[in-house]
């Protein structure tokens, strides 16, 4: 993972500049990965209350909604989950996380309830948008993954 061995580079970089012995700095380089391993997020599943999963999307598909999506998106979104939501942002490999696909088709089998809620609460490392964008624009960008899963 790209992310540690950054970790450790700097670690070890830190540590012959302040000239500790070698064992502390494999030591120190460990207990930080230990750490960053527990920020990378887990693999267990992600499931929306059922309730939330059956939140009607109130914005209808259109030019403008598909507009402001794709805006929200390249802004918000891409650097994480990549240009086509192919998970591929910069972030992704900067970070060492795994950002949903969202142009797979397991994305289209979600309702948009769910995506909402998703979008809303957000799970570490993704932030949460429930008070960074307005409810419309989160069902703007709902829109906007829905087209990048159809590609
Ligand atoms: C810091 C990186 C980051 C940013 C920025 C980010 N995400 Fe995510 N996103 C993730 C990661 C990582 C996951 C996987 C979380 C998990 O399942 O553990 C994820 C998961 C998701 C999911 C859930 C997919 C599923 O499994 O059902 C949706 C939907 C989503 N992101 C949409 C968005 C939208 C929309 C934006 C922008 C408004 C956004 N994300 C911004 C990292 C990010």
């Amino acid at each position: 993972m790209p992310y540690l061995a950054a970790v450790r580079r700097s670690v070890t970089v830190f540590c012959s500049h302040v000239k500790l012995p070698g064992i502390l700095t494999a030591l120190l380089a460990s207990a930080l990965i230990t750490f960053s391993g527990e920020q990378a997020g887990s693999t267990e599943k992600w499931t929306a209350p059922a309730a939330e999963a059956r939140k009607k999307n109130p914005v209808a598909v259109s030019e403008s909604s598909l507009a402001a999506g794709q805006k929200i998106y390249v802004k918000r979104c891409l650097a994480c989950h990549g240009k086509t939501g192919n998970g591929d942002g910069p972030d992704a490999a900067d970070l060492g996380i795994d950002p949903a696909k969202l142009s797979d088709p397991v994305i289209r089998q979600e309702t948009d309830g769910e995506l909402f809620w998703k979008i809303t609460v957000g799970k570490k490392p993704m932030p949460n948008y429930g008070t960074r964008l307005s409810p419309a624009d989160r069902w703007n960008v709902i829109n906007y993954l829905r087209s990048l899963a159809k590609k």
